[in-house]
Formats: structure tokens, C-alpha cells, sequence
């Protein structure tokens, strides 16, 4: 094994942070990045959110394509270690975009607002990442603010979430009291030193918690709650483990203020030293690890050039194991052709360069004429390809029309693309050929029809249809008289996605229900990797 490998992969952090929107997770972005050196001042940063209201929401769409471009890798180097954070839309429309990425994160940082506690967008993300065992950090923020009691926050952060928590760093008062952090995993003590909680002091080691220096720092009422929360900590949470963590069964958790600057530094001081670097991957054949000498490495998202004139896309490879090197003949094993890459782009916080060289756990841009879809595998040579990208039952359907008879082909293209890139599912209807569009929210009919006047040149119009969600069929066997009998009587709901894969497109939950009980040889999926 080359040493160089080994060396680089021990020095990667590859993650994301989730959260619902407004969390904080720009704010804590950018923080990380100044801590890393990589940007010099805050608000180099911009927010992927989708603004409503502000301007129409075509415009916001490409606003925050822009902005979804740039910020897709931040990278960025803190005490030798080179930090991948992979960028996940927080709007809830794009739900599906940010499943596909935590595909290619090794860890995740949670941001969770102290008043909101818990909401909607961070329970569905955190249960993604506790199905795969992804090893989470849990980040309270706005502790400058009002907000629950962190004992109250922890227990519902267990209860909702369903972790194991423990907690690192521990809040000395909150809101307009509060003073500053105890860093139990440092032990140490860090507070603001102005009135106006702008500017934070020098840490402060504490080797003992009892000690009356304690009280000349924060005061005699704040000292003593802090020693007995701490007593109170120490009785109910377990302690930390790195391997509990690392399996994914116990969750850290920090308090701080991203805004303020305060508990980011004790978040990424034990980030990088307890931080997963990049984890072996399963493919459909074998195990691969990050060491193997061979270059494999799968694409997890893709993005069209916001030039239309300019019809290439950009696909996000993350590399699995070897190196990744420039011009060098790869395998797409899909479609098993061989292909290189002349301009392979890194990401860095303020720019995207050529490189020659990347190493598991990297994410390389490749430029793409059409070729690559999402979860495709790139090898050298080996066919195995990586599994765990599986597409989700739509929320909502809608037949989709031509508008433009002379532009069909215009159009069938830029569906083809968008479905591609992962905007939206097709699934055209068994019966007569019509073509159904199910997206993960209503915004992104919006979306689709802007893009395919825009970049293709195609009018589209919609038509309301009554499914509920779309089932994968599977059956034992094709012949069997009860699937020929489902096939039958179901021909009107059945539908091809854009693999040939079939597809119950059911109209009603009870619809589901029935049809499980009637046909029992007929499996029904949710997802299409089953
Ligand atoms: P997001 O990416 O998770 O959606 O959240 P973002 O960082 O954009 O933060 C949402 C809002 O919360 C922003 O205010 C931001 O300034 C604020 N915020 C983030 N961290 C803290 C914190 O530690 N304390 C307090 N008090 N506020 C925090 P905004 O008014 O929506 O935007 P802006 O105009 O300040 O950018």
C-alpha cells in the first residue's frame, strides 16, 4: 500500500451539516471556515435557502443553483487534516438532493435551534443518517437567545430524534445570561469577555470544577448550578466513547453560538480528532476500502451548467478508494465504457481548481456531456458498482404535456437530463405511454418547467392525477398466474420508471392495502433498491 495514500486518508474529514432551515447551518458553515483559515471574512458564505417572496421564485431557483454550485465542497485545512464539508439543501423540497448526499458523507454535524428545539426537516435527516449508521455530532445553537432549559432540549433531542446523547460542552447560563461554555471534553471554561457578548475570552483550564477560581469567573450562583448540573450530567448520561460514536450509537453534543463565535471552536477541536476519515463502502459484489490501491468512486449528485448555452453538466464523483488521477482511463461500469478526464475540478472554499491527484473521501467535479446519471460508478476496470442510492416514492405526480409539437424532441431531452440530474422521477404509464413526473415537493414542477424552457427550449404544461405513491413491483415469477392476474387488473396504475423497473402507481393508500392482500406473491417497495 502506498504510504501517500495512507497518510492522505487518515487526514480526511468528509461530512455535512443538517438541520431544519434558519438552524443556523450557513452561520456554523462559515465559522468553520474562518477557523480553517479558509475565507477571511463572515459572509463569504451565502445561503442556499430558498427565499419566498423576495423575488419570484424562478429567479430564486437560479439564485440558489448558483449558490448550490458554489458551496457544493467547501474544503478547507485545520491542524493538518483536510475537511470536506459537503453542502445539503435545507428546504424541504429538496429533501431527496441532500439523502443522495449524505451518500458521500462519512459524518454528519446536527444544528439545532435552542428555542425551536427539535423540527421537522432535522427529525427526517437524522433518521437517514441513524438507519446508516452515520456517527453524528449534535451542535445547539443561539445560546445567546432565550431558550429551553438543556436538559429539557437533551431529553427531546432522544425522544424525537431517537439518539443516544452525551454531552461535551455544557452552557453556563443562557439567553441574556448567558456567560460562556465549560468544555467538559477539554475541560476547560470559555466566556465572554465585553458586555455585549462580541468577543470572546482566552480559554480557561479548569482541572477541578470545585475550585473557588470557578467562582471568581463566573460568579457564586453560576458556579454552583454548573457544578451540580455537572453532577447531574454525570449520573444520567453515559460516558463518551469514541467507538460508540463511531458505530453511530452515541451522539456528543455541544452548546454555543454560531453568530457569536462561541462553542464552534471546542465543536471542531473535537471534530477533528474524533471525526470518522473516510469508511469502507459497500458495492453490489464486495466491500471496498479506502486503501486499496485501485481507484473506485461513485457520482452522488449532478449539476447543470447555469450557462444554457453551454449544455454541460458537472457530476460530483466522491472517491472511494486509490487515487484519482487526471487523464487516466477510467470505467464507467454502467454503461462499460472507458472515459477520462482532462479538467477534474477540487473544491475550495472560494474557488474550484484543476487537480491532478484526489484521495478517498475527496470530491471531484467531473465535466459531463450526458453520460453519468446519479449513482454511477467509476473504476479501474473492475465491474462492481456502489449500491445504496436508492430513489424514494415521490409526494407528488403530475402527467406532463407537450406544449410544442415541434419541440418534442427538445423536450423528451431536457426530461431525460433533469431526471438524471435527480430533479424529479419519471414513469411512464404502461397502458398508453403517457409520462408522469413525481417530484419530493410541489416547488420543483416550478423548477422543471423554467428549466425546460430555458435550457431546452420546450413548453410543458401539467395535469393533475390522482396517485398516492409509487410501489415497486417485485415478483418470484413473471409467469405466475396471480402476477398475471395483478398485471391485469391493475394495467391501468402500472407504470416503467427510467430504468425499466415496474411501478404500481397507487391512488390511495387503501389502494395498497388491498392490492398486498389480494396479490401476497407481489412485493411492494417504496424504494427501488430492494
Ligand atoms: P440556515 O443556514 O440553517 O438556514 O441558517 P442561517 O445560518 O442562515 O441562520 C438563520 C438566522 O439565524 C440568521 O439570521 C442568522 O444570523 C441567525 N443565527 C445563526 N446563528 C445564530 C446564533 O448563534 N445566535 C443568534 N442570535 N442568531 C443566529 P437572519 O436574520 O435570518 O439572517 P441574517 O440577515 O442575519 O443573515
Amino acid at each position: 500500500m502506498s504510504t501517500t495514500l495512507e497518510k492522505e486518508i487518515h487526514r480526511r474529514k468528509t461530512f455535512g451539516i443538517i438541520s431544519h432551515p434558519d438552524a443556523g447551518k450557513t452561520t456554523l458553515t462559515e465559522k468553520l471556515l474562518l477557523f480553517g483559515g479558509a475565507i477571511q471574512e463572515a459572509g463569504a458564505v451565502k445561503s442556499n435557502k430558498i427565499k419566498k417572496g423576495a423575488t419570484s421564485d424562478f429567479m430564486e431557483i437560479e439564485r440558489q443553483r448558483g449558490i448550490s454550485v458554489a458551496t457544493s465542497v467547501l474544503a478547507f485545512e485545520y491542524k493538518g487534516k483536510k475537511i470536506n464539508i459537503l453542502d445539503t439543501p435545507g428546504h424541504k423540497d429538496f429533501a431527496e438532493d441532500t439523502y443522495r448526499t449524505l451518500t458521500a458523507v462519512d459524518s454528519v454535524i446536527v444544528v439545532i435551534d435552542v428555542a425551536k428545539g427539535v423540527e421537522e426537516q432535522t427529525e427526517k435527516l437524522v433518521e437517514v443518517c441513524r438507519m446508516r449508521n452515520i456517527p453524528m455530532l449534535v451542535f445547539i445553537n443561539k445560546l445567546d437567545r432565550e431558550g429551553k432549559d438543556a436538559f429539557d432540549l437533551l431529553d427531546e433531542v432522544e425522544q424525537k430524534l431517537g439518539l443516544r446523547v452525551t454531552p461535551l460542552s455544557w452552557p453556563i447560563g443562557i439567553g441574556l445570561d448567558f456567560q460562556g461554555i465549560y468544555n467538559m471534553w477539554e475541560k476547560n471554561l470559555k466566556f465572554f469577555t465585553e458586555e455585549k457578548k462580541q468577543k470572546v475570552g482566552e480559554s480557561i483550564e479548569i482541572k477541578d470544577i470545585n475550585a473557588s477560581v470557578v467562582d471568581e469567573l463566573i460568579g457564586n450562583a453560576a458556579a454552583e448550578t454548573l457544578r451540580s448540573e455537572q453532577e447531574l450530567i454525570s449520573s444520567v448520561y453515559p460516558e463518551f466513547s469514541k467507538e460508540e460514536y463511531l458505530r453511530g450509537t452515541l451522539q456528543p453534543v455541544f452548546f454555543g453560538s454560531a453568530l457569536n463565535n462561541f462553542g464552534v471552536q471546542e465543536l471542531l477541536d473535537a471534530f477533528v480528532e474524533i471525526a470518522p476519515n473516510p469508511f469502507p463502502k459497500m458495492s453490489d459484489i464486495r466491500l471496498v476500502n479506502p486503501e486499496e490501491p485501485t481507484f473506485t468512486g461513485f457520482v452522488f449528485k449532478i449539476h447543470a451548467n447555469m450557462d444554457p448555452k453551454h449544455r454541460d453538466r458537472l457530476a460530483f464523483v466522491k472517491v472511494v478508494s486509490g487515487t484519482f488521477r487526471r487523464g487516466t482511463n477510467y470505467l464507467h461500469v454502467r454503461q462499460n465504457k472507458i472515459m477520462k478526464f482532462s479538467s477534474p475540478a477540487a473544491f475550495f472554499a472560494d474557488k474550484k481548481e484543476i487537480i491532478d491527484e484526489s484521495y478517498p473521501g475527496d470530491i471531484v467535479g467531473l465535466h459531463d456531456t450526458g453520460n453519468f446519471r446519479i449513482g454511477d460508478t467509476l473504476t479501474e476496470g473492475e465491474k462492481l458498482s456502489f449500491k445504496g442510492i436508492p430513489y424514494f416514492s415521490p409526494e407528488h405526480f403530475r402527467f406532463i404535456n407537450n406544449e410544442d409539437p415541434m419541440k418534442a424532441k427538445q423536450l423528451a431531452k431536457g426530461i431525460d437530463q433533469l431526471m438524471d440530474e435527480g430533479v424529479a422521477q419519471l414513469f411512464t404509464m404502461e397502458m398508453n405511454g403517457r409520462k408522469v413526473i413525481g417530484t419530493v415537493g410541489a416547488l420543483q414542477f416550478e423548477v422543471i418547467q423554467y428549466r425546460l424552457e430555458h435550457e431546452y427550449s420546450a413548453k410543458c404544461s401539467y395535469e393533475l392525477v390522482q396517485i398516492h405513491k409509487a410501489c415497486w413491483v417485485e415478483t418470484e415469477d413473471e409467469k405466475s398466474p396471480e402476477f398475471l392476474e395483478f398485471k391485469r387488473i391493475k394495467q391501468k396504475f402500472l407504470a416503467r420508471d427510467k430504468f425499466g423497473q415496474l411501478v404500481f402507481l397507487a391512488d390511495s393508500a387503501f389502494s395498497i392495502t388491498m392490492t398486498q392482500e389480494k396479490y401476497s406473491s407481489v412485493k411492494l417497495h417504496f424504494t427501488n433498491e430492494f
